[in-house]
C-alpha cells in the first residue's frame, strides 16, 4: 500500500529533460506516483512536462502533463480544471515552480545592479504564482473536506546571502504564505506547509557549481553529502501524506544541517579545536 493511494496531486516546475534527469519537482512527481498518486506535473516546459508524465506512466503510474505559467491566473485555473476533470477532484498541491531563468534568478546577483524586471518577475512566479495555486486548489480540496499543499521553500529564505536577494526574500514571503493559509483554511481540513531546502544537488545545479563552492557548501553541512532530489522528494510526500496529519502552517528546514549551527563550525572543525575551552577553575 502506497502512502499516497487514491489522492490526486498537482506538482508544479516538473519536468524530465532528455538524458532523464529530474529536478526537484520531477523527482517528487515520481515518488508521489509510485507511492499511489495520480500526478498532473505542471511546468512552462510543456515538452519537459509531457517527458516526465510519459515516463512516470510507462513506469505503471497516473500522469498527465499541463504547459502552465504559475504567474498567471488562466493558467492556474486551467491546471486545477485539467486535474478535477481527469481525475475527479483534488488532494494535494505542491507549489515547486521557480523562476530560475535567464531573466530572474540568472540576473539576482548584488542588490545595487538588480533590474527590477528580474525582480518583479521573481515575485510573480515564486510568490505570486503559490498564491494563486492556492487560491484556486483550496476550493476543490474543501469539497473532499480535506486537501495538502507543500510549497517548496528555500534556506535562503531564513537568513542574509551575499547574492539572490529577491529570490530569498520572494521564498521568506512564500514562508510566511504558507502559515496563513493554515490558519485561514485549517479548520476546513486543509494542511499548508513548507520544506526550506538547502543545497539540492540537480543536474542544473551540477552543472552550474564550481568545485569550490561545493567544497565550502559541503564543509558547512553537518552530514557527510549533500542534497539529492530525493531527499527533497521525501520531505515534500512526508508532508503531503496522512502520516503528518497533526502538521500544519511549519516550514519544514530540509538541508543537511547546513543552517541549523553557528556559522564558524567548519572553521573550528578545520582547526580541530574548540572554540572556547575553561582552562581555569
Ligand atoms: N536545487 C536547489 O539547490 C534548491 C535549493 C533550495 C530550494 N530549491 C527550490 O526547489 C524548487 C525546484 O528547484 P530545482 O532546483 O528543481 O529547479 P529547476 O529550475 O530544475 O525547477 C524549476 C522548474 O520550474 C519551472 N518554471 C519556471 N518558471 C515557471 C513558471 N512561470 N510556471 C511554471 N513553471 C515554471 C522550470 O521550467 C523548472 O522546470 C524551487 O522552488 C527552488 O527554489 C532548490
Amino acid at each position: 500500500m502506497g502512502r499516497l493511494d487514491g489522492k490526486v496531486a498537482i506538482i508544479t516546475g516538473a519536468t524530465m529533460d532528455e538524458a532523464g534527469g529530474v529536478g526537484i519537482g520531477g523527482a517528487t512527481a515520481q515518488l508521489m506516483a509510485r507511492e499511489g498518486a495520480r500526478v498532473v506535473v505542471a511546468d512552462i516546459h510543456g515538452e519537459g512536462a509531457r517527458r516526465l508524465a510519459g515516463s512516470i506512466t510507462r513506469s505503471g503510474g497516473q500522469s498527465l502533463a499541463v504547459e502552465v505559467d504559475v504567474s498567471k491566473e488562466s493558467d492556474i485555473l486551467k491546471m486545477v480544471a485539467a486535474a478535477v476533470d481527469t481525475y475527479g477532484g483534488l488532494d494535494i498541491l505542491h507549489n515547486n515552480a521557480v523562476a530560475s531563468g535567464p531573466d530572474a534568478l540568472g540576473k539576482d546577483g548584488d542588490l545595487l545592479s538588480l533590474e527590477l524586471s528580474a525582480w518583479e518577475r521573481s515575485l510573480q512566479v515564486n510568490l505570486t504564482g503559490v498564491m494563486l495555486g492556492c487560491k484556486h486548489a483550496i476550493p476543490h480540496m474543501m469539497k473532499r473536506g480535506r486537501g495538502a499543499i507543500v510549497n517548496t521553500s528555500s534556506a535562503a529564505s531564513l537568513h542574509g546571502d551575499v547574492v539572490r536577494a529577491a529570490y530569498g526574500t520572494t521564498k521568506a514571503g512564500l514562508n510566511s504564505l504558507t502559515q496563513y493559509v493554515a490558519t485561514m483554511y485549517g479548520k476546513q481540513g486543509i494542511r499548508c506547509n513548507a520544506v526550506a531546502l538547502g543545497l539540492v544537488l540537480t543536474a542544473a545545479v551540477r552543472s552550474a557549481i564550481t568545485p569550490e563552492i561545493l567544497e565550502s557548501l559541503k564543509r558547512h553541512h553537518l552530514t557527510p553529502y549533500v542534497g539529492e532530489p530525493e531527499h527533497a522528494a521525501e520531505a515534500v510526500v512526508f508532508l503531503a501524506s496522512d502520516a503528518a496529519a497533526f502538521i500544519t502552517g511549519e516550514t519544514l528546514v530540509v538541508d543537511g544541517g547546513f543552517s541549523c549551527h553557528v556559522p564558524a563550525f567548519a572553521d573550528y572543525q578545520a582547526m580541530a579545536t574548540a572554540p572556547i575551552v575553561a582552562t581555569k577553575d
